[in-house]
């Protein structure tokens, strides 16, 4: 028999409890934390949705390898796993343990970076994007343009836009610090990137001399859709296609936070031994030792480990299945949806769904504080208290997109769990007419989302 239910791939060995709040407690809470979710309490929240980083549940054999750390400074056995584990991944012969992935990225665009250099990617990161621009580098974003509609459907919508990309090549020529494809595209919704787009971004890098660098934290996410949406592709193996992908890649840098089920860690890999002897030196001095950088033993472990089973079939499957699950739930209620659902998260469109807020008055940040008052869920807005600046007048710039990110922890809330959150959709959508908009009553100059104070609006 088939069965419908594609059903969590593990037991439940050992539980964290989750604190259950009320409504009119929540209340409250929302404004000590003064509408931030970024200021709210763990222990307040039942559904953590915030970030799928370093959130994973680790499994009994992680565990069972944090026993087996090796803790000494140079050397470590657990390192040497480590190492071995992410030759064999990335097929790349140096590999640099760094604590996450923001300090494998200041050390490598830091020396790839510098004024009067360019960086391009498919979309940075917001911390790729400022490690670049704190080195005077500029750093731009090319998705290609079905990327940015929310509402259409496109197998591939992480690609980057290959002949942008060759123009800008040209363009910019002697001047590029190195082309970043970031798999899965996180901050343009989770979305990933075909081989045959790779394949097209290596080649025009190959022929202009310029490096390329796999932004890898999400690739075995990204893999999955390959195999599943990419013909010639169906017969290799999740891992396999990742491979595929490094091969056409100079370098990667990965946060081992996302698809390597650990709480912390991130390393740098490359082909070219000079480039990689001048990260070793800026490593050395900022991160720790080539056989530690910043991570215990213990820790190196849970990620060599955790490498290994990200490619499991059977925990990819229930991994992009349930995002999906998440979407298709919410699109049924008739929440506006960024589609098709990527691989770590759900974005909602807050500008369609309170269309009588305008971005001035934040919708994605009300639709934020409604998720936590109505069901003590925490996810985050992308949108204009993200990246909106002021104009001269005082007026804001709006951001291009009003998201909120729903990003799904990997291994750690089951159906039900899910099935509570679209639960709560139901109230958003009942009382979406009666939501104010929001103002900042108080911000800090920079990356002003973390710490902002928000009021409602009358
Ligand atoms: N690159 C991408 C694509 C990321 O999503 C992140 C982190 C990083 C680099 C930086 O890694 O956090 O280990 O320093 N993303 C998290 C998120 C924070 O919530 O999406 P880090």
């Amino acid at each position: 028999m088939r069965h419908r239910t594609i059903i969590e791939p593990f037991r439940i060995k050992s539980v964290e409890p989750i604190g259950l709040s009320t409504e009119v407690e929540r209340v409250e809470l929302l404004k000590d934390a003064h509408y931030n979710p970024f200021l709210l309490r763990s222990k307040d929240v039942i559904i953590d949705l915030m970030t799928d980083s370093g959130t994973s549940a680790m499994s009994a054999h992680q565990w069972a390898g944090i026993m087996e750390g090796d803790e000494a400074y140079a050397g470590s056995r657990s390192w040497l796993r480590m190492e071995n584990e992410v030759q064999d991944l990335t097929g790349m012969q140096h590999v640099l343990p760094t604590h996450q992935g923001r300090a494998a990225e200041r050390i490598i665009y830091g020396h790839l970076g510098g004024p009067g250099k360019i960086f391009i990617s498919n979309t940075h990161f917001d911390t790729t994007r400022a490690n670049i621009e704190f080195s005077g580098a500029t750093a731009i974003d090319i998705p290609i343009p079905e990327g940015q509609d929310t509402a259409l459907q496109h197998p591939f919508k992480g690609n980057m836009d290959v002949g942008e990309l060759d123009r800008l090549l040209k363009e910019h020529k002697g001047h590029v610090g190195a082309v970043i494809l970031t798999v899965t595209n996180n901050s343009g919704g989770g979305q990933p990137v075909s081989m045959a787009n790779a394949e097209g971004v290596a080649a025009i890098c190959k022929r202009h001399g310029v490096i390329l660098m796999l932004d890898c934290c999400r690739i075995a996410e990204n893999s999955w859709f390959v195999k599943h949406r990419e013909e010639g592709m169906e017969g290799l193996t999740y891992r396999e296609i990742a491979q595929r992908m490094f091969a056409l890649a100079d370098g990667a840098v990965m946060s081992a936070k996302k698809d390597a089920f650990a709480n912390i860690g991130g390393f740098l890999s490359f082909r070219n031994e000079a480039l990689a002897e001048a990260c070793t030196n800026l490593l050395i001095i900022t991160e720790g030792f080539t056989t530690y950088g910043g991570l215990a033993g213990r820790d190196m472990e849970a990620i060599a480990i955790g490498l290994e089973e990200v490619f499991d079939p059977h925990y990819l499957n229930y991994r992009i299945r349930s995002t999906t699950f998440l979407g298709e739930q919410l699109h049924k209620l008739g929440v506006p949806l960024m589609l098709p659902i990527g691989g770590h998260a759900v974005y909602i469109d807050a500008k369609k769904l309170y269309p009588h807020i305008p971005p001035a008055q934040y919708p994605g940040q009300a639709l934020v504080s409604e998720l936590f008052r109505l069901g003590g869920i925490r996810s985050v807005e992308i949108g204009s208290v993200m990246f909106g600046t002021y104009a001269e007048d005082g007026s804001l710039k709006p951001s291009r997109m009003e998201l909120v990110r729903l990003a799904i922890p990997r291994r750690v809330y089951t159906q039900s769990h899910i099935e509570y959150v679209a639960e709560t959709f139901e109230g958003i959508m009942a009382e979406r007419e009666q939501v104010k908009g929001m103002r900042i009553v108080k911000e800090p100059k920079f990356l002003r989302h973390f710490t902002a104070h928000f009021d409602t609006l009358p």
